[in-house]
Formats: structure tokens, sequence, C-alpha cells
């Protein structure tokens, strides 16, 4: 499969914006929507963008505009809209905000492209992937969670880091919500094919799943304006691939969870076979049982979160 035809990015605020970047600059679509509330950012980006193609060399037409009405065909969407953390405040702080703005964005996918399949980002990202699930009503394969894969990149490079290795060489997989819960799967993570725990201490290893789970909020506390993007938008662009390239690869993703694991409606990280229907299949991996724990724990934590949506009648 050479591709699909239409990407559309809502909001291109700095993570949405660098994820069309690398989706435009890699061809992997006939064309890039930005929409964008804020009048003339997502023109202003999407124009600057296109013209670097004839530099860049992608065919990729990049377009952006206020109207939502312009994702209509669209293959896949990727929704980064809303507010980011600024020091100090949780995921969970920037909940009634956003979800007031997810209300809107579902609507407007369910009018405006019924048939896509859409990728949530924004924060907290396990709550607003159920809202959108929900508020859209599409197909739980049609509705994915990204963080995973941030998490568990930057546990990898974590890991590089300590051992003076590339960080491609390092493997991991981590699962569960978006947030200090998050689990590390450390019998499932290897350098080189070697298990992780034979590489490194256990008290190392402790701390680098302390940073992992404080991965965004050292960026935050870096940049003090805004979290992270780089690494987010990397991550966005690997599950797109997949999905619009078929490649199926398996990819830690937020996904509708229906007893898998034991855990019964919510949105979390697992492991998700991802392609051209999305979500198509959660695989249940045999994880030590204080890893299942933790996994059950940051369940807990999200379900807390979901209720907190009902509470406040988005749902
Ligand atoms: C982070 C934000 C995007 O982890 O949640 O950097």
């Amino acid at each position: 499969m050479s591709g699909v035809r239409k990407i559309s990015m809502i909001g291109a605020g700095n993570v949405g914006a660098t994820a069309g970047q690398k989706i435009a600059e890699r061809n992997i679509a006939d064309e890039v929507v930005f929409v964008d509330v804020v009048e003339g950012l997502p023109q202003g980006r999407a124009l600057d963008m296109y013209e670097s193609a004839p530099v860049e060399g992608f065919n990729t037409s990049v377009k952006g505009t206020n109207d939502f009405s312009e994702i209509a065909g669209s293959d896949i969407i990727v929704v980064t809209a809303g507010l980011a953390r600024k020091p100090g405040m949780t995921r969970s702080d920037l909940l009634d905000k956003n979800a007031a703005i997810m209300t809107t964005v579902s609507e407007n996918i369910r009018t405006h492209a019924p048939e896509s399949i859409v990728i949530v980002v924004t924060n907290p990202m396990d709550i607003m992937t159920y809202l959108v699930y929900r508020k859209t009503a599409f197909p739980k394969n049609r509705v994915v969670g990204m963080a995973g894969v941030l998490d568990t990149s930057r546990f990898r490079t974590f890991v590089a880091m300590e051992l003076g290795t590339i960080p491609s060489q390092v493997t991991g997989f981590v699962l569960g919500g978006h947030g200090p819960s998050m689990v590390p799967v450390i019998s499932n993570s290897s350098v080189g094919g070697v298990p992780l725990t034979q590489l490194l201490s256990a008290q190392k290893i402790d701390e680098i799943v302390k940073r992992t789970r404080m991965g965004g909020d050292e960026i935050v506390n870096y940049l003090k304006t805004g979290s992270a993007f780089y690494a987010p938008a990397s991550s966005i662009f690997e599950m797109v691939q997949s999905i619009a390239l078929d490649e199926r690869k398996i990819l830690p993703c937020s996904a509708y969870i229906d007893g898998e694991y034991g855990i019964r409606d919510i949105y979390t990280g697992v492991p998700v076979l991802l392609g051209r229907k999305g979500a198509e299949k959660i695989l249940e991996l045999k994880i030590e049982k204080s890893e299942l724990d933790a996994l059950n724990s940051s369940a807990d934590a999200v379900r807390k979160d979901i209720e907190l949506l009902k509470d406040h009648k988005f749902l």
C-alpha cells in the first residue's frame, strides 16, 4: 500500500504541526489538512510547510483552515487540539477545558468524516480518547489514543543513555494510563535481544522507570510555557504510518478495553496491532503479577477521571 488520500490534523499547535510535517515529508498521504480555531494559525503553518515541498521533495499537498467541514473524506484524523500543561499542572487539571473542546471536535468528526480512524493525543489522553469514542459513537477499532509509543520511546532513550548504546537497540513496552501510574513492562524489555534485567541493576531500572513516568513533566519544567512536542510528534507519526501503510505494527496504544487484562469499559495503554482498520487487535501479554497489579491500579486512576467526565456532565 502506498498510503492514504487524506490525513487531517485537528490542532495546529506544536504537536500537531510537527507531526503533520513528518506526515507530509514522508509522502504517506496525498493531502494533509490542518484545522484550528485560531485564525491564521493553520493557514500560516500549512503554507509555510508546503513552501518547503520543492526543497524537501515531497508531493503531499498541505492546507490550513478554520473550517471543520474541510476534514471531509479524511482517512485518518489526529486530534491534538486543546490546552497543554504548564509547570505545576497535572494532565488531569486540563480535563474540563479539553473535554469541552473534544465534544465539539467529536461532533465535527462524526458529521464530516464518519469513516475516519481517529488518533487522540489531547490530555488527559486516555480520558479524552474515551470521550471521543463515546461522542463519535465510532466502532472501538476506529478510535485510539497516543501515549504508549511516546512513553516507551522515552524509556528506551533513558536505557540507551545509561548503557551508552543507540536508543533503537532498546526495546520496551509501557502500558497503562498516560500519567504517573503508567507501567513500563520490564519483563518485555531488552537490548539487542538481551533481557534488560541482565544488563542493569534493579535499582538503576527503578530509577529509569521513575524518570519515564515523569518524562512529560521533565520537559514541561524545562520549557515552562508548554509541553513536549518532538517525541510526541514522532510517536504520532509511527502510529499514522502503521495505519496508512497497513504495516500492522504492534504498538502500545490507548485502546478500548472490554475484558482484556480483566479490565472493562475504559481506554488505557495496551499492545495493539495497528493497521488500515485501526486498532485491529489487542494483545494480552503474559506479564508478571506485579505488572498486572500495576496495570490495574493505573486503570483505577483512569476510571476515576472518567467518572469526573460523568459528574461534570460531559457524558
Ligand atoms: C507528555 C505530554 C504530551 O507526556 O503528555 O509530554
